[in-house]
């Protein structure tokens, strides 16, 4: 049996630990024999020392282990899952998990809830009249079994060791370790069993890691872990310095997801949804051809298949099928307010971590596991960075419970864009693509 003392001293003094060493840690992390001071300070030796892929794959793979491995064996096919780091107005999933389903690949998506100042796949689903994510294993199962598509709550019992270190983590400032981070995701990801993963890493003033250079440190250390794992992973590096489509809140981004669902939407949604979806199709062995691939999704798009897929899979989990062609039915706050530009000019900048914050204080999003949520509020932002407006314009609408919530957010949601006189280029969407090997 391994000492703590003796591994933390390892670590600290700069060596490598053995896979032997890093599973008996996680052994002591789940039982209780390794203290949180103990594991806090190794946590500290490793955010300063760092980790090999072989030791992050390690400490990945026990992790996974630390609690129930989802079986898809029983699916048919090459099971892939997509993942997002978080960001403002990120409803991608929405479209691209029915989208990919619609070409032929099953997707069994877990997913997680809105914290901070970003969204969460289920809570945006739960603005669906009646619509149940928290499903147990065999009705998942049976829901891609039928449908083709589920996206339902991780549990949990996933990776419970992940949780008592990411607590540990957020109480001692040593979150932000790019081989933490990677195994946190990632032994999330690999207990849930898919064969193949699409990273969407997001780099930008509205991520979770605002420098390119960390956001390639970690698509490129997820997609070795998922290497060193014996599963397939391709990560993209994507933008956060503006939001994503146009909608900020749950039912807000339920609609512009249903909209993009039927051959609409916002083009840098679009857009996203294909390059991701048709990775997704590729690995999955639907289509080699990335160009096939991307017409393939396309036209599912545009031809209503995609739309009739999500709410095939919205009838399964019990909810209202009607809302894809009346998305009335979802709710709707009752004031919808104009942030207008003080001036006319190009929108130089949009300060897309502060919209997430101002769209989380209207009650769209939450500051702490559990807490209530409001579906209904949320931001339109309809100016986005290297567009035109003239003085009055709008640049965003509020939508709020009432006029004085309303208009107690309007001067910070107008802050957050920065007008200026010269035109400016908007922020490629899709920075760097990183497979194993690049
Ligand atoms: N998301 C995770 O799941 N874990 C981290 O450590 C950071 C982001």
């Amino acid at each position: 049996m391994v000492r703590p003392y003796e591994l933390i001293l390892k670590k600290r003094t700069g060596h490598e630990l053995t896979t032997d060493e890093i599973e008996q840690w996680i052994q002591g992390v789940t039982d209780g024999s390794f203290t949180d001071a103990q594991s806090a300070a190794l946590l500290m030796a490793i955010l300063f020392r760092g980790m090999s892929d072989r030791e992050t794959a390690a400490l990945t793979l026990a992790m996974a282990r630390s609690g129930r491995q989802v079986d898809l064996s029983s699916l048919p096919g090459i099971k892939v899952d997509k993942h997002s780091s978080g960001g403002v107005g990120d409803k991608t999933t929405l479209v691209v998990a029915p989208l990919v389903a619609a070409a032929g690949a099953p997707v069994a998506k877990l997913s997680g809830r809105a914290l901070g100042h970003t969204g969460g796949t289920l809570d945006k689903l739960e603005s669906i009249p009646g619509l149940r994510v928290e499903l147990s294993l065999s009705e998942f199962l049976d829901v891609v079994r039928e449908v083709g598509v589920a996206v339902a709550s991780a549990g949990v019992d996933l990776a419970p060791a992940d949780k008592k270190l990411y607590a540990l983590r957020d109480a001692t400032a040593t979150v932000d370790s790019v081989p933490l981070i990677a195994a946190s995701i990632m032994s999330k990801k690999l207990a849930g069993g898919a064969d193949a993963f699409v990273l969407d890493v997001k780099v930008g003033e509205g991520a979770f890691l605002t420098r390119e250079e960390d956001a390639l440190a970690l698509a490129r250390t997820c997609v070795a872990v998922a290497h060193e794992a014996g599963r397939q992973a391709v990560a993209y590096l994507t933008s956060m310095d503006q939001p994503l489509g146009v909608a900020v809140g749950n039912a807000l981004e339920v609609r512009e997801a249903i909209e993009t669902l039927q051959g609409g939407g916002p083009a840098d949604l679009r857009e996203l949804v294909l390059v991701l979806g048709a990775e997704m199709v590729r690995l999955a062995g639907v289509e080699a051809d990335e160009g096939k691939a991307r017409s393939l999704l396309e036209r599912l798009l545009d031809s209503g298949e995609a739309a009739a897929r999500f709410q095939r899979m919205i009838a399964a989990q019990g909810g209202d099928p009607e809302v894809v062609e009346n998305p009335d039915l979802l709710p709707r706050a009752e004031v919808r307010l104009p942030v207008e530009a003080p001036r006319a000019g190009y929108v130089q900048a949009i300060a897309t971590r502060e919209l997430g914050l101002a769209s989380m204080a209207l009650g769209a999003g939450r500051d702490r596991p559990g807490a209530p949520i409001d579906l209904a509020v949320g931001l339109e932002v309809v100016r986005k960075v290297g567009e035109r407006v003239e003085a009055g314009e709008p640049l965003a609408w509020i939508h709020a419970r009432s006029e004085a919530q309303a208009e107690g957010i309007r001067a910070r949601v107008a802050a957050a864009f920065r007008l200026g006189e010269a035109p400016v280029e908007p922020p490629p969407l899709i920075r760097q693509r990183v497979a194993s090997g690049t």
